[in-house]
């Protein structure tokens, strides 16, 4: 790959964009790197990814301008496209993202962000859809996501002025969960993986699935999706174990990692 590095730590996933010299702006090639590195990713194996970016400077400053300049109408929307399914690829792949965004995460990049599961960040990181500045719209799910993370008045104020909001105030509005220092992220993340990693897979990636399901509907349907996934858990080795050790009296257990199954 010439822009995606993928590294595994146990039972984690670290995506990497690596262009640091574009910001790891995202062009077609970046899209296309991202789409076959998560089709490759073992689900077997990793429990958790991170998502983040090379260099201490940005995690993504969006799509590649440079790229999108002599775009006609069509292939406007085909460049839309492009990003869209690799975006709702991550969004609805069968595990936990973490975004670790460590600086700007602009147009393209807070929509990437957006995507993941989970989005910490760096006290030096910057959030914007600076789009309407460029002449364009938010074409990689910014429209959608956005209000939906932070309310629609929020959503509309950032994408009408594209205006840039900065680590304390992305906090403040919800669009992250945390914030920590530069040396601080990827540690915190890879802590909040391993976390993860180490729960009831199958049970964690229905959670997953019945949060994101169940958010496209009404709350009747959504229910019964919940239902499903909840009945899904049991008679997994993994429920049969985890509720046998809660219930066992024996203080002197150790609990032994789950299984996948
Ligand atoms: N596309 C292409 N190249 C980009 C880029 C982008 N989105 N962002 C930065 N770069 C490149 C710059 O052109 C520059 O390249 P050269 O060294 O070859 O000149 C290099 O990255 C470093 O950038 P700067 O010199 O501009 O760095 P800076 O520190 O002065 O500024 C910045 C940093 C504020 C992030 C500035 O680069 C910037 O404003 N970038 C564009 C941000 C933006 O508008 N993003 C939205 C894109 S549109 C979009 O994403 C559409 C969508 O929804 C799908």
């Amino acid at each position: 790959m010439e822009f995606v590095l993928y590294e595994v730590k146990g039972a984690v996933g670290i995506i990497t964009i690596n262009r640091e010299k574009a910001l790891n702006a995202l062009n077609s090639t970046v899209l296309e790197e991202l789409d076959k590195t998560l089709d490759a990713v073992n689900l077997e194996e990793i429990r958790c990814l991170i998502l983040t970016g090379a260099g201490q400077k940005s995690f993504v400053a969006g799509a590649d301008i440079g790229e999108m300049s002599s775009l006609t109408k069509e292939e406007g929307e085909a460049f839309g496209k492009k990003g869209n399914d690799v975006f709702r690829k991550l969004e609805t792949f069968p595990i936990p993202v973490i975004a670790a965004i460590n600086g700007f995460a602009l147009g393209g990049g807070c929509e990437i962000a957006m995507s993941c599961d989970i989005r910490i960040c760096s006290d030096n990181a910057v959030f914007g859809q600076p789009e309407v500045g460029l002449g364009i719209t938010p074409g990689f799910g910014g429209t959608q996501r956005l209000p939906r993370l932070v309310g629609t008045g929020m959503a509309k104020q950032m994408i009408y002025t594209g205006r840039n909001i900065k680590a304390d105030e992305a906090y403040r509005i919800g669009l992250v969960n945390a914030v920590y220092t530069q040396e601080e992220l990827m540690a915190q993340a890879e802590k909040m993986a391993a976390g993860i990693a180490k729960n009831a897979p199958i049970a964690v990636r229905n959670c997953k699935k019945a949060i994101n399901d169940g958010l496209d509907t009404d709350m009747d349907q959504a229910i019964v999706i919940e239902e499903k996934l909840f009945g899904d858990c049991f008679e997994t080795e993994d429920q049969k174990y985890g509720m046998a050790f809660f219930l066992d009296k024996n203080k002197e257990k150790v609990k032994e990692p789950f299984k996948n199954c």
